[in-house]
């Protein structure tokens, strides 16, 4: 149920005469909302962004248009020109909802915790992923509701301790959104309880593409360090995107996911490689993946990625079952094909706005919304892709899940980040399985 003014509030929590809502404005005193409870459209809720890229400013965005009471009051970057950018965006289009002073802009590997640590009670998580564990276990540690983009590991190490993470999020009642979008695009919500129906009976295999061109490069600063490029152009540089099948295509391999209902697949064999993007200017992640995904019903998923330019480009799935087959694209026509014929033809969304509409709503409501189950799981599906393109093996669910292969150090400073020189291109038949 929508609690949609004071009022209503007042009905569905009947604390009106009990007086109750001084405890619940506790935020307004600086003590943390309390979690799984409703919130008082009268309560301010205070808002962190850690990462002020160009997701982070969209979040931030997304947030202060989801709800009349919300301000945005602290921000976090490793780079001091990021958040003069994004606040400036924002103070634009939101105006005094954008009250972030001096002392809340937080600049280096430890702002985070600052951002975290200054009294707000909903936090946007977008950084690069090689971050997130920690930003979320340190969210989840402060009671903080969370909006969290995808992915939210590199490497299985940092997967489990998101799953921890998600765990404790929920036993505290926290909300957690997580960055698939597409599970809030109501095209596809109508076009998957459909396929989750049995439209198209039992589901024998899934085609799925991340499909696209090249991506972008920032030009390197002649006084940046090797340091600074690498985190200014991260997603080139495994240890700290993931690679484009993690940090790109984990979108489509999450549509596969979906479809099959969250059960993981028990292994993946895959091919992949660098083609076109030789220069060292594109760090040491692959341009292309091909990956065939086994689950334990015989079904296959079948995952194609590219960042290639110049080619045919396809951002999909493509579901064909016993009783007939469903396409999903990105954007386009969304179609069941089975005994009855079906489309979509309902109302469409902005989907990232529909995500901060729908954890704003559940904070207020007091009815925590966690998406980090299924986040987490095709996160690790896409790094356990990865680890079939760059070993050739194959590479079941549990070895997977279990590898102890850590892309890289915890960096809590600049001389943390590993020096070019020693990162490599992986070689499948040679690069190990660890
Ligand atoms: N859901 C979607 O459709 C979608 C779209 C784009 C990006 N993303 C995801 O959002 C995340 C950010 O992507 P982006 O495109 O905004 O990248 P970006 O490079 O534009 O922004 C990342 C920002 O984080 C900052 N940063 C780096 N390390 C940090 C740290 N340790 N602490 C705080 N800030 C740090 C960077 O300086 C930068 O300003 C990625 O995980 C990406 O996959 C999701």
């Amino acid at each position: 149920m929508e609690i949609q003014n004071r009022r209503e509030f007042l009905k569905v929590t009947g604390l009106a005469a009990a007086g109750g809502m001084l405890t619940l404005n506790a935020c307004s005193t600086g003590a943390p909302l309390a979690a799984g409870t409703p919130v008082s459209p009268d309560v301010k809720l205070k808002v962190g962004l850690i990462g002020c890229g160009g997701r982070g400013t969209g979040a931030a965005n997304q947030a202060l248009s989801a709800d009349p009471n919300v301000e945005l009051t602290a921000v976090a970057d490793i780079f001091d020109d990021k958040p003069t950018e994004t606040l400036n965006l924002l103070s634009m289009r939101h105006g005094e909802k954008v009250n972030v002073p001096e002392e809340n802009i937080f600049i280096g590997f430890d702002a985070y915790q600052k951002v975290i640590d200054s009294g707000i009670d909903v936090v946007l998580l977008a950084g690069p992923s090689r971050f997130r564990p920690k930003h979320l276990e340190a969210a989840v540690d402060a009671g903080l509701h969370i909006f969290c983009e995808k992915p939210v590991a590199v490497d299985a190490p940092g997967a489990r301790r998101v799953y921890e993470a998600v765990r404790k999020a929920k036993e505290a009642n926290l909300s957690l959104v997580g960055g698939l979008c597409w599970r809030y695009e109501y095209p596809k919500r109508a076009f998957y309880d459909r396929i989750l129906d049995g439209d198209v009976g039992e589901i024998r295999s899934i085609y799925n593409t991340y499909n696209t061109g090249a991506a972008r490069v920032i030009e390197s600063n002649q006084n940046w360090t090797e340091a600074q490029h690498q985190l200014r152009n991260w997603i080139y540089y495994n240890w700290i995107s993931g690679d484009h099948i993690v940090e790109q295509a984990v979108h489509s391999i999450d549509f596969m996911q979906w479809a099959m209902g969250d059960q993981y697949p028990v292994s993946a064999v895959g091919t992949g490689g660098r083609q076109v993007r030789t220069e060292d200017i594109y760090g040491n992640i692959y341009d292309h993946f091909a990956i065939t995904y086994q689950y334990a019903n015989g079904a296959k998923g079948f995952h194609f990625s590219r960042q290639q330019p110049n080619c045919e480009n396809s951002y999909m799935a493509e579901i064909f079952g016993t009783r007939g087959t469903g396409v999903a694209p990105a954007s386009g026509e969304h179609i069941i094909r089975a005994r009855r014929e079906w489309s979509y033809d309902g109302e469409q969304n902005n989907m990232y706005q529909t995500q901060h509409d729908e954890l704003f709503a559940s904070i207020r409501q007091g009815r925590p919304k966690n998406d980090g189950e299924f986040i987490t799981t095709s996160t690790m599906l896409a790094i356990m892709g990865r680890m079939a393109a760059y070993t050739g093996r194959e590479i079941t669910w549990e070895q997977a899940l279990n590898s102890t292969e850590s892309l890289g150090p915890e960096i809590h400073e600049w001389d943390d980040v590993l020096p070019i020189s020693s990162l490599s291109v992986a070689m499948p038949g040679v690069t190990e399985f660890t």
